[in-house]
């Protein structure tokens, strides 16, 4: 897996224009959700369309590590055999959560109050992320950790055996940190709260409840004051994984750049908290229709129909918009690259700790495909050159990471000339059937 195996450079060359239907696999946020709380409910928790990226796989073999029972019965069709809240047992081997920044924070407050001591890596882009983001917050509960120079994975974790409940103000806003406290929080007496000044994803409130945990939140001055009752006996459940958006982001994104495109898109997730790339790209005119709005397995969803738009011009995305596009920052890169005018996307310094250093290897990558770019610690500046503008005729560094790899490899199917990416592995991670699904569309993939 990527990081661990061999580079796979791949190239995309003008494409299209792509039509059909792009059915992108399960969310990445909730398929992990769905383990980790089947894994603290007591009997059998059933998934359907479980996203099968390595990510979700590893945090799989960690809730058996832990002493649940993951069994799959058929393309994204899972159950798992729940231990309960404080049930997990000590794992008997060091935990690896391979690329995934999700998977390693809430499993790290997960089984940060029980007692137990359990060891943390992954692969070299997650051995370079801030975990005293997650270690600091489970520190109150009475949790211990001991990891490299800046809290840095490979990491100990010594669980609370008497935990105490935790009142904790966020101090960026981040749904891995404020799932890591409810989850400690689930197995600590008396109430815990987390309080969020800017709205992050909520699947973790909404999978609690429905899961009968006792959850309330306020929206007040503070922002959200969320409050989790510790100890619940939290009901097994039947998850209903509905399409990942920020997958979608890829077809969608494609179609629009590419001349001719009309595409459709079944199924996607219009969570509020995850649905800013959508506002952003209606907002830079782009054809997009929301077909048949309806609810599945608990999100709200509809299906994009999306066509090639000439006419996108750059914007000045809303700093208070980040939270809820977080991921989607550089695809949106490469379409304001084919935008008119400048697209100014400032409030985006977490991109800097995500699976790469996001801002610069979009930087990076766009300058060599021929894009003006300007950026700062906290902001990202793309110069569009219109609809088939750039240049091309480049390599991108992915780094590790997935959603480089993609974003690099939508662009090469606009540009003039072809754009490669130096290891398109990662993709594995989240989207393992990008290469198949976007070469039906119509796209011109070739491994090198
Ligand atoms: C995620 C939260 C976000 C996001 C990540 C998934 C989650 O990270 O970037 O891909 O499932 O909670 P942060 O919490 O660091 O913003």
């Amino acid at each position: 897996m990527s990081g661990h195996g061999e580079a796979q450079p791949m190239t995309a060359r003008k494409s299209g224009p792509l039509s059909g239907t792009a059915a992108v696999p399960g969310d990445k946020s909730i398929s992990h959700r769905a383990l980790i709380f089947g894994a603290m409910a007591v009997g059998e928790t059933r998934i359907t369309g479980l996203l099968e990226g390595q990510d979700v796989l590893d945090t799989a073999k960690a809730m058996r590590a832990f002493g649940a029972e993951v069994t799959q019965h058929g393309p994204g069709q899972w159950s798992v055999h729940g231990v309960g809240v404080g049930g997990f047992r000590e794992p008997a081997d060091v935990i690896d959560c391979g690329n995934s920044g999700t998977g390693v924070r809430l499993i790290m407050g997960t089984m940060a109050t029980t007692a137990m001591t359990a060891t943390f890596t992954g692969d070299a882009s997650l051995r370079k992320r801030p975990m005293g983001r997650v270690t600091d917050p489970l520190s109150l509960f009475g949790t211990q950790a001991y990891g490299r120079h800046g809290g840095r994975l490979p990491m100990t974790v010594v669980g609370a055996a008497n935990p105490v409940p935790v009142r904790y103000a966020l101090p960026v806003a981040s749904a891995q940190v404020k799932s890591a406290v409810l989850l400690a929080g689930l197995n600590a007496p008396g109430e815990t709260v987390v309080i969020e000044r800017e709205p992050t994803r909520d699947h973790s409130e909404r999978m609690l409840l429905g899961f009968g945990a006792e959850l309330h939140v306020e929206k007040g001055t503070e922002g959200h004051v969320i409050t989790l009752k510790g100890r619940p006996e939290l009901r097994p459940q039947s998850v209903a994984v509905p399409r990942d958006p920020s997958s979608a982001a890829f077809p969608v994104c494609a179609a629009l750049i590419v001349e001719g495109s009309d595409i459709l898109v079944p199924g996607v997730s219009q969570n509020l908290t995850r649905n800013g790339l959508y506002i952003t790209l209606v907002e830079m005119g782009a054809e997009i229709e929301f077909q048949n709005p309806r609810e599945e397995g608990g999100e709200p969803v509809a299906n994009l129909r999306v066509r090639f738009s000439d006419r996108m011009q750059g914007i000045e995305v809303p700093p208070e918009r980040a939270p809820s596009m977080i991921d989607e920052y550089p695809i949106l890169s490469v379409v304001a690259s084919f935008a008119h005018g400048k697209t100014v996307m400032r409030g985006v310094k977490e991109l800097r700790v995500k699976e790469s250093d996001r801002i610069d290897a979009m930087a990076r990558g766009l300058e060599a495909c021929g894009i003006r770019v300007e950026e700062d610690e906290d902001t990202l500046i793309v110069h569009g050159m219109g609809p088939g503008g750039m240049p091309g005729g480049a390599t991108a560094a992915t780094h590790l990471d997935h959603r480089i790899a993609m974003s690099f490899l939508v662009a090469g199917m606009a540009a003039q000339k072809p754009v490669s990416v130096d290891d398109a592995s990662p993709i594995l991670t989240s989207f393992p059937i990008f290469e198949g699904l976007m070469q039906r569309l119509g796209a011109t993939l070739e491994r090198d």
